[in-house]
């Protein structure tokens, strides 16, 4: 085109029809480099979590739940909540999956997501992968992508050959939590597959501020105390990041059909495994892979979990690490759920009106309701 152009270039129209091309051309690389390096400063800017010295109960209980976060960012897959280096991070090699055992090796392929975890950091979103790896119908990628945010222009195919081997009959799943606060991401996957099934997760926000502060914070000599950290007015853009999920929601709903997003919540994941499995089965179209005997309600804990004698509890362990507890069975455990720092209590009313104002958006849009934070328990 461009050579064919040029031979005509001294002809006046057509000379300037190729300078309008260039300069568009010009414009969208400049605009596609821009979007890159913004995202990949955003990507260098992402805390690392280190280590908290245990003063106190509280503190203790807190790091407990943050360590457990911690690892699992730094798991062997390479798994992350959040980006360090940005896309130089993402190999060219595939490592073979355990997924990969599931099927005869005879019709294998990589096949591209049909089902997405988008959201949201900290809220457990590997954990929920996990579960969902356990299904013989599913295979999951073993790492976060970010193909709608940071490596979008590697192409569907690039795409494609990072995903695990899978049977015809098996639906692929992706995860990568930051996709739902990027509507460019949004943008991009509906493009994809303007059908995508779609899985959201949240959590008590007062809880996902905390932790987030925790490891955020850890590493840092001079501490800022939870208030400063979020800001001196409560509405800070620091604290509305965490607890707002309504907006991101919004923006799924404003492009993608009701039926095709699930939203879940981390508590319900926690304490209620087989009700989490199920209403993902249900929303994937899958036959039920666990029956309910293979749980066992524990007083204790106040949760469901995994019979240990079972004889897929091995396979459960391995998927579930590191918030499996393999003595018990059960997700996480009853002292991170009920850990809490230390909060100004004025400060903390002050937070729980604007949660307030945010769960009741969130649960008009999603027209349901999790039992989260009241003033009571803190
Ligand atoms: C798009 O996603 C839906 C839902 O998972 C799936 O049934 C369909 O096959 C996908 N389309 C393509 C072209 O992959
Ligand atoms: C259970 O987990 C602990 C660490 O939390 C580990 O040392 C131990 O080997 C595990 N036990 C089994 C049977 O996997």
């Amino acid at each position: 085109m461009a050579t064919l152009k040029a031979t005509s270039v001294l002809r006046g129209a057509k000379a300037v029809k190729v300078l309008l091309g260039v300069l568009l051309a010009a414009l969208a690389f400049g605009f596609l480099l821009n979007l890159t390096i913004h995202e990949l400063t955003k990507s260098l800017k992402a805390p690392t979590p280190s280590r908290l010295p245990a003063s106190s109960y509280k503190e203790r209980s807190l790091r407990l739940e943050s360590e457990a976060t911690a690892n699992k960012n730094s798991d062997s897959t390479g798994s992350r909540e959040q980006p360090k280096r940005g896309r130089t991070e993402i190999e060219e090699s595939v490592s073979p999956t355990k997924d990969e055992d599931k099927a005869k090796p005879s019709n294998l392929r990589r096949q591209l997501p049909k089902c997405l975890i988008v959201g949201f950091t900290n809220c457990w979103t590997l954990t929920l992968s996990g579960l969902l790896s356990l299904h013989p119908d599913i295979v999951t990628a073993e790492r976060e992508m970010r193909y709608f945010t940071l490596n979008y222009q590697r192409g569907n195919e690039w795409y494609r050959s990072m995903m695990p081997l899978s049977a015809p009959s098996q639906i692929t799943v992706e995860r990568t939590p930051n996709y739902i606060t990027s509507n460019t991401a949004l943008d991009r996957i509906y493009e994809f597959n303007s059908s995508m099934k779609i899985i959201a997760l949240v959590r008590d926000p007062i809880l996902r501020l905390m932790s987030t502060y925790v490891l955020h914070t850890r590493r840092k000599p001079d501490r800022p105390i939870f208030e400063h950290w979020c800001g001196v007015h409560v509405k800070t853009r620091n604290v509305l990041r965490y607890i707002d999920y309504a907006t991101a929601l919004q923006n799924v709903m404003a492009r993608f059909r009701k039926t095709n997003v699930l939203v879940l919540s981390k508590e319900d994941l926690e304490t209620k495994p087989y009700t989490v499995l199920r209403a993902m089965e249900t929303f994937l179209g899958l036959k039920p892979a666990f029956s309910k005997d293979d749980f066992v309600y524990n007083k204790e804990e106040g949760a469901t979990c995994f019979r240990t004698t079972i004889s897929r509890y091995p396979e459960v362990k391995r998927a579930l690490v590191p918030e499996l507890d393999n003595r018990t069975g059960c997700l996480g455990s009853s002292l991170t759920r009920r850990s809490h720092p230390n909060i100004n209590q004025e400060f903390l009313e002050k937070l729980l009106s604007l949660v307030k104002i945010h769960n009741g958006r969130l649960f008009d849009l999603i027209n349901k309701k999790f039992d989260w934070t009241n003033l009571d328990d803190l």
